[in-house]
């Protein structure tokens, strides 16, 4: 039966006589291969001994072949690795053609590693960025499963535009080239498959709520999709998200629940990925090291995720925030691509990014934003003007977390509606939840890349997800 890397380097039973399956990383001197099995970052080195292999097989020996060896685990007499695998067999199972294979033992940039995006799982970056957004997933459940919360499959396909923000990509089995038509001349959706308008779903957020008004505490997590022509390193035409929603909750349970989430899996990565996050660490300090001084993040990755599970995230109002960003000398010397003008603007990134990695200099959690920039359903506050919202901004990343105290009193909630154009009598389903037991509840949207990139340091959303959606690309 043959072992896997990881378990081989942990035993270092020396002496024993094992096997194992893997590719090849690289194969020197026609006598050490490095063989990976995906297991973990680290390689096993094995020795051949080439007077006893024939010169056909050698030949086989190429970087990306898959083998089967068999040997005695020795003792390295070389630095580097505590244990090598004696090979007394080498069977080839997939040769792999030197001149051709696209992943060469050198340094490939990220643009042609995301263009070849089927084979990058094969270098070490690929593989350990993608054994940490595992852990994460898992940190996720665990994190939800203690503390009583019920995994809720929210649909993919839905009449309902939850952020009523209208970037939904449109699900459907008319023949578009030829289009049934009302008499009125509109397309007819009755001959549609769900006999209406039907999208992917930009969040599962509406039917976590009828959930929890039963269950109490629930979460999704699962795809969701938005056309938005945001060709930005943070956007993503189909992104994971994670969102928890929890009956008789408020805003500030609410940011409790999140900030303690962000703290767990990030623990947890450093607990369970150190050999992954060691590696991510230097390449991200040997990347950082070629950028001018000014624009090289303070901290280096591993401090940098322990700083955010030992700190306090800052919590501040919109309103305060506005008055730091009117003061601030970037936007008195117009630095700032969109000047701060006063209450009432929306934040854009550099301005989220000014706030946490200069002002404050750790996560920041906003709320209480004004209420035409907020979605329809958060809850209005006392003041009229401002919404129980919150968005939690993280270092390299900006929003991470966008979430509220959801409107429970029906009038306001319908009021809101219709001043946001939401028609009503597609939402009734949604409105019962008001009209039977309401309460205060809140919830959130964690976008699990920005989660994974802020983790690994990868800079662009499209190396934290195996095959990226964004506008114009639908490779793989
Ligand atoms: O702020 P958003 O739009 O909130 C919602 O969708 C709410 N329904 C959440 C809730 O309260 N249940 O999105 C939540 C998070 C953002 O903070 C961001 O991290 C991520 O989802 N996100 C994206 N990630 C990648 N690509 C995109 N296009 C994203 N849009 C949002
Ligand atoms: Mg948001």
């Amino acid at each position: 039966m043959s072992l896997e890397i990881n378990a081989i380097l942990a035993s270092g039973a020396v002496g024993s006589e094992i096997e194992v399956k893997g590719w090849v990383r690289t194969f020197r001197n026609n006598q050490f291969i490095s063989l990976n099995d995906g297991s973990t970052i680290h390689n096993l080195q094995i020795v051949v001994d080439f007077n006893q292999t024939e010169e056909a097989l050698l030949k086989r020996i190429t970087t990306g072949a898959a083998l089967h060896v068999k040997g005695e685990l020795k003792a390295s007499q070389g630095s580097g690795q505590k244990v090598e695998l004696s090979a007394k067999e080498i069977i080839v199972l997939g040769d792999s053609d030197p001149e051709k294979y696209p992943m060469q033992p050198k340094k490939h940039s990220l643009e042609f590693l995301r263009e070849n995006a089927h084979m990058r799982f094969r270098t070490q970056l690929f593989s350990a960025v993608f054994r940490v957004r595992h852990h994460l997933a898992m940190a996720i459940h665990k994190y939800f499963d203690e503390k009583g919360f019920f995994y809720l499959h929210a649909p993919i396909v839905t009449a309902s535009d939850a952020e009523g923000a209208g970037e939904m990509f449109q699900v459907t089995n008319l023949n578009l080239e030829n289009l049934p038509k009302t008499e009125q001349g509109q397309v007819d959706y009755n001959q549609d498959f769900f006999a209406k308008k039907a999208s992917l779903s930009v969040s599962g957020q509406l039917q976590a709520e009828l959930a929890a008004m039963g269950l109490g505490k629930v979460y999704t997590f699962g795809p969701t999709f938005r056309a938005e022509n945001s060709n930005t390193a943070r956007h993503l035409a189909e992104f994971w998200m994670i969102e928890p929603e929890v009956a008789f909750m408020d805003i500030h349970g609410d940011m409790d629940l999140a900030e303690g989430l962000l703290k767990y899996c990030i623990q947890y990565a450093l607990d369970h990925c150190a050999d992954d996050l060691q590696f991510l660490h230097e390449r991200l300090d040997t990347e950082e090291k070629q950028k001018p001084q000014q624009e090289r993040s303070p901290m280096p990755l591993i401090d940098k995720l322990k700083f955010c599970v030992e700190n306090e995230y800052q919590r501040l109002t919109y309103t305060d925030a506005i008055e730091i960003l009117l003061n601030c000398a970037p936007n008195k010397k117009g630095k700032f691509q969109f000047p701060i003008t006063g209450f009432g603007v929306d934040l854009q990134s550099e301005h989220e990014r000014y706030l946490v990695e200069k002002h404050f200099q750790k996560p920041v959690i906003l709320i209480n934003y004004p209420k035409e920039i907020k979605a329809f359903y958060m809850r209005v506050n006392e003041d009229n003007k401002t919404v129980a919202a919150m968005d939690i901004l993280f270092p390299g990343i900006g929003e991470m977390v966008g979430g509220s105290q959801r409107e429970e009193r029906l009038d306001v909630l319908m009021k809101k509606m219709e001043e946001f154009h939401i028609p009503l009598h597609e939402m009734e389903w949604y409105l019962d939840t008001r009209r039977f037991g309401t309460n205060p509840h809140a919830g959130f949207g964690l976008g699990f890349e920005r989660l994974v990139m802020f983790v690994t340091g990868m800079n662009n959303i499209r190396d934290v997800i195996p095959f990226a959606r964004t506008p114009r690309n639908c490779e793989f």
